[in-house]
């Protein structure tokens, strides 16, 4: 089976973490975890950006030491990672002297090839955006993203990007998967036709940055430094690295829709120029907004990802977030709509599913997982189920999270409507114990099944569920069904207790 790459843009250090980077975050881990769960190997990779005007003009302004700055910037993301309980594999600084030595190496991969050469650059700078804009771009005076630009007259090294617009066409069309969702590809294709200019990769007016090999009054260009990363991790300039060999090319790089450019246009023409394989699959998500407004320190509205986990709890958030947007589209932070789908999704329905499956067969079976054949009416339960679970598979491999949690929410409510249908209390009460062990098995199988496929998105919780029904998930089956399944019931084997797992939240609270 295949070896997979996920990787989460870096982080820039300008900023203190919040619920932007943390749903990309989420995001790369639920689908690391999902490979993980089918019993491929999986390298998840998350770190941080150091370097740059922007971060050198913040350290300025404060009077700080940069280094000592970016250290500690770079820690509030490495305990966010803690926080929201990642599985990252490496968590990569471009400060560190691996990464300096990977992008001079790659940059003099670029030179042998013939791909750079000095010139002067004169144009629009945006350092917010650390981008260069052309004249037709500046709407207003501004760059499109709506940042200030200014005006940049100054020697620079220049990449031959115009010379792979031929390439880069054929190569989209040769992977019409490369960019998802298809949307954005277009804009990216549409781009590209208009044809490519040659791209700006050395400054000099500031110096905090990796230095040209051979020539260090000019500091690289911070996207080929940071873009660059995703080869570091692997133990690159080294290409015969185990890891390198083991997982590049990247299966998923996962980028917001504003750094896509970089990732779906300058990095395949980069890798292109440097004779190295080009990713798999770019996948750019959407913005979070917070009620509607841009997040923004400014406006004061900047949702803390630690303050959320503490208030609503951990696997809480993580659902929230991967449930609420279609990935890639853009979506509105509200504590009302955390709170009124953690409530339906999780409190009212798969808690409630959980908590009445345990608690009739620790009262009426001893707690006993019942020896029972199943009828027709369990076999249609377990077909739509067999059915959901291809869809997940499909849905988590095409990184649509909020569809596949979609159809684990909807096999929970074909549960509850099974048992309601049931009735098991009713057959408990009438003595009916060999019906009773019937709806307990195939509502406990079911359980089973769900808690696996939660459990990318809320591993902490399925944890708890699959402990308390003596299951491991570190097993080598594959399987979600069938033969080979995933650590399947024991008949007869005790099942534990559960504490309320996701308990109602008050709607005054938020
Ligand atoms: N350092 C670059 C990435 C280099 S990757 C080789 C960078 N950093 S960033 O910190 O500014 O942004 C990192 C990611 O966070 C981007 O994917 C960006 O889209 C995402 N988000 C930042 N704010 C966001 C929201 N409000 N909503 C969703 N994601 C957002 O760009």
């Amino acid at each position: 089976m295949s070896n997979i790459y996920i990787t989460t843009p870096i982080y820039y250090v300008n900023d203190i973490p919040h619920v932007g980077h943390a749903y990309t975050s989420i995001a790369c881990d639920a689908l690391s975890r999902f490979f993980r769960l089918k019993g491929q190997k999986v390298f998840f990779l998350t770190g941080t950006d150091e370097h740059g005007l922007k971060i050198q003009q913040v350290t300025k302004d404060k009077n700080i030491e940069t280094q000592d700055f970016v250290d500690q910037m770079s820690t509030n993301f490495q305990n966010l990672t803690k926080t929201l309980n990642l599985t990252n594999d490496d968590f990569i600084r471009t400060t560190s002297e691996r990464h300096v030595r990977s992008v001079r190496d790659f940059w003099s991969r670029l030179q042998n090839n013939n791909q750079i050469y000095l010139d002067k650059y004169s144009g629009w700078y945006s350092v917010r955006d650390e981008a260069f804009y052309s004249e037709n771009e500046i709407i207003d005076g501004k760059a499109p993203s709506g940042s200030k630009v200014e005006w940049v007259e100054e020697s620079s090294y220049f990449f031959k990007l115009s010379e792979w617009g031929d390439k880069l066409l054929d190569f989209y069309k040769e992977n019409p998967e490369f960019v998802k969702p298809n949307s954005r590809f277009n804009e990216v294709v549409s781009f590209v036709e208009q044809g490519l200019k040659d791209l700006s990769i050395s400054r000099t007016s500031f110096d905090w940055g990796i230095k040209v090999p051979g020539d260090e009054k000019h500091i690289i260009y911070v996207w080929i430094d940071a873009l660059t990363n995703y080869l570091t991790a692997l133990d690159y300039p080294d290409i015969k690295a185990e890891k390198y060999l083991n997982y590049w090319p990247a299966n998923y790089h996962i980028v917001g829709k504003d750094i896509l450019r970089f990732h779906a246009i300058y990095w395949p023409a980069l890798l292109m120029a440097a004779n190295l394989p080009l990713p798999n699959q770019i996948i750019a998500h959407g913005w979070w907004t917070v009620e509607k407004e841009k997040m923004s320190k400014s406006m004061g509205n900047v949702i803390d990802p630690n303050e959320m986990i503490l208030k609503y709890g951990l696997d809480q958030f993580r659902f929230f977030l991967l449930r609420e947007v279609p990935f890639g589209n853009d979506g509105d932070f509200s504590i009302s709509s955390l709170i009124s789908r953690v409530n339906s999704d999780l409190a009212n329905s798969f808690g409630n599913l959980v908590n009445r499956v345990f608690s009739m067969t620790n009262k009426n079976l001893d707690g006993l997982v019942p020896d029972a054949e199943i009828t027709d009416k369990e076999q249609i339960l377990i077909e739509m189920c067999d059915e959901k679970i291809s869809d997940y598979m499909v849905f988590f491999k095409n990184v649509e999270i909020s569809k596949a949690l979609e159809s684990v929410s909807d096999m929970v409510s074909n549960t509850n409507k099974y048992i309601d249908d049931m009735k098991p209390w009713s057959l408990a009460k009438e003595g009916k114990l060999d019906d009773l062990k019937i709806v307990l098995k195939a509502s406990l199988e079911m359980v089973r099944i769900i808690s696996i496929l939660f459990y990318p998105v809320m591993p902490n919780s399925s944890k708890k569920i699959l402990n308390a029904l003596n299951i491991s998930l570190d097993s080598d089956k594959s399987s979600f069904t069938g033969e080979n399944q995933i650590a399947p019931l024991v008949v007869n084997q005790k099942i534990g207790e559960l504490n309320l797992l996701f308990p109602k939240i008050d709607k005054i609270e938020g």
